[in-house]
């Protein structure tokens, strides 16, 4: 099958290999009822920067009726948009306005886990231990004489206990992998298996090109026994993810059964023409990556290991030989990333010390203590931040596979680190006795405008998470203008893309200047080189077609990213 190029062609199967989706917070992107809350309706209105700014897709985070327990990610209608968001006629709109932009739409799916407000919720807490109604999540009977004690001392993802007390003096528990909002739903249940089925064929009808499926790793379950203890089950899970042990079971986490469930999602993603695209959030050794990424399976899955590196030219080498060499053998495509709504933005990350990436809730935290300053001014090195992050951008843009912005990096933007505890959201924080100020600073709605309320986000009442004072430096109207900003940076990048990625090929260029340095050629001579040291480096040969930073005469400067032509 021919791969896509830059031009996504209507219709073509494998437009999503080497697309540009950019992630959609709604909430935070745009708010056009003035609410203070980010809307469809304000996402159909911005889709002419995102046009301009040249993205294949968007994907948006859940837009779901939810209590907002997890900022969407406990949804209590999976056929339905949150009233606060707009409507399924707004929805409509929007996707014919993606479709005449020539922008897919891709939607995030949680399937692991619904909202304690979810009818089928409901109803299972108003029926009885063992009922048809408690069947569709996990009920267990709590222990000792009295059943007040949990069925099993594993703490959930967020903190705390994974088992609550259903409050209706019934001894029993349910399960939940995050917040207690969060009840995990049984797969093992038929009626479970086909309501998503539904879900996936009504969203499939309304114009959406694909699916991001959240926790993919945690679907299917095991509970037969509950008496093996949570540390024992936290090194199986370390262990599990290391090369060579992936045989070691866990009852809730990367089990088999996921990928006969997958299979049946295929079928219905490929009742569509083109078929519907998945991309897994899945972390997983390489060995079981490959289960997700099948093209029976999902098809594509994260590739976070680039986005758990410190600015490091040797380790992007490793990441990047890895992840395409997986993608080849998976017969699916690379999925570049650096920001998300989980993680500390890369440009702030980058202008802080590096920390151990062996761990992703450990690499985030440790950056966060570094953003923790008792009000004062976080020690983020800003200058060196952005200038990595865009020559690590521009790096990963290069390369073959498909690409995920996060909204606001093309702006540049910052991580708003000191919102204040009241103003606080995320269930981590709560769940972790406040010690752990969590992933707010990464979902603050991002400025439209140099100045006036909520720096254009909308015009009400004030933006549900506090924008920082100097947010408007980082405004599209600040920066449209100026040509060496990041978001020309980011536009001139993606359009060039287009024209420069028209195979999946690439190979390492020797250059021959030392291990700060790293080059890599696409076909047609599209040359790509980044200086990860601090001294200049001589330019190659060849015609410069964009660099992350002012070079020097003949000379690439430290930290920056260049593109050539090579003739
Ligand atoms: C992963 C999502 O990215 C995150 O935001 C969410 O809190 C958890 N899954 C639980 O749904």
């Amino acid at each position: 099958m021919p791969l896509s190029n830059g031009h996504i062609v209507a219709g073509d199967p494998n437009w999503w290999k080497q697309a540009v989706v950019y992630q959609i917070y709604p909430r935070s992107f745009a708010d056009a009822n003035g609410d203070g809350i980010g809307d469809l309706k304000g996402i159909t209105s911005r889709i002419p920067y995102l046009k301009d700014l040249g993205v294949d897709a968007i994907w948006l985070s859940p837009f779901y009726p939810s209590p907002l327990k997890d900022g969407g990610y406990d949804v209590s209608d999976y056929r339905d948009v949150d009233p606060r968001i707009g409507t399924l006629e707004d929805f409509e709109e929007m996707t014919s306005a993606c479709k005449d932009a020539n922008i897919k739409v891709i939607i995030d799916i949680v399937p692991n886990h619904c909202s304690d407000e979810h009818p089928w919720f409901q109803d299972a807490l108003n029926s009885l231990p063992g009922s048809k109604e408690r069947g569709r999540f996990h009920f267990r009977d709590g222990l000792g004489p009295d059943k007040s004690q949990p069925p099993a001392d594993w703490m959930a993802t967020f903190g705390g206990p994974m088992w609550t007390p259903t409050g209706k003096n019934d001894g029993q528990f349910y399960l939940h992998m995050y917040d207690a909002a969060q009840p995990d739903l049984n797969w093992s249940n038929p009626e479970v298996r086909e309501d998503f089925l539904k879900t996936f064929r009504f969203w499939g009808d309304r114009g959406v090109s694909g699916f991001r499926i959240d926790v993919a790793t945690g679907n299917m379950k095991d509970l037969s026994d509950l008496t093996i203890p949570w540390d024992e089950l936290k090194q199986r899970r370390a262990n599990k993810s290391k090369p060579g042990n992936e045989h070691i079971d866990h009852p809730l986490f990367d089990r088999d059964e996921n990928f006969e469930l997958y299979r049946t999602w295929r079928q219905v993603f490929n009742e569509y023409d083109p078929p519907l695209t998945a991309v897994a959030e899945a972390f997983v050794s390489p060995s079981r990556k490959r289960h997700y990424a099948s093209p029976e399976g999902l098809g594509q899955v994260f590739s976070f290991d680039i986005l758990l590196s410190n600015f490091d030219i040797k380790n992007y080498q490793q990441s990047i030989e890895r992840q395409i060499k997986e993608a080849k053998e998976d017969k699916s495509s690379t999925t570049w990333v650096f920001s998300n709504h989980d993680m500390i933005r890369h440009h702030t990350r980058y202008g802080l010390p590096d920390i151990d990436p062996s761990n992703l809730f450990t690499f985030r935290k440790g950056f966060l203590k570094f953003l923790e300053t008792d009000g004062k001014e976080p020690a983020v090195d800003w200058p060196t931040g952005l200038r990595r992050g865009r020559a690590a951008t521009l790096m990963i843009l290069a390369l073959p596979g498909s690409t995920y912005i996060y909204q606001g990096e093309e702006l540049g933007l910052p991580e708003a680190a000191a919102i204040p505890e009241d103003q606080l959201q995320d269930p981590y924080f709560f769940r972790h006795g406040r010690s752990d100020k969590g992933r707010d600073g990464c979902r603050v709605p991002i400025p439209w405008t140099k100045t006036g309320v909520n720096f254009g986000f909308g015009s009400g009442k004030p933006a549900h998470l506090p924008q920082p004072q100097d947010f408007g430096e980082f405004s599209v109207e600040a920066e449209l203008p100026d040509p060496s900003s990041t978001l020309n940076m980011y536009r001139k990048a993606l359009s060039l893309r287009r024209d420069l990625q028209t195979k999946e090929e690439m190979s390492w260029f020797d250059h021959g200047l030392g291990n700060q340095v790293l080059a890599f050629e696409r076909p047609n001579g599209w040359l790509t080189m980044i200086n990860g040291g601090k001294t200049c480096v001589p330019l190659p040969k060849g015609e410069v077609l964009l660099s992350s930073a002012d070079l020097d005469d003949e000379d690439l400067p430290g930290e920056t990213t260049v593109w050539i032509k090579r003739s």
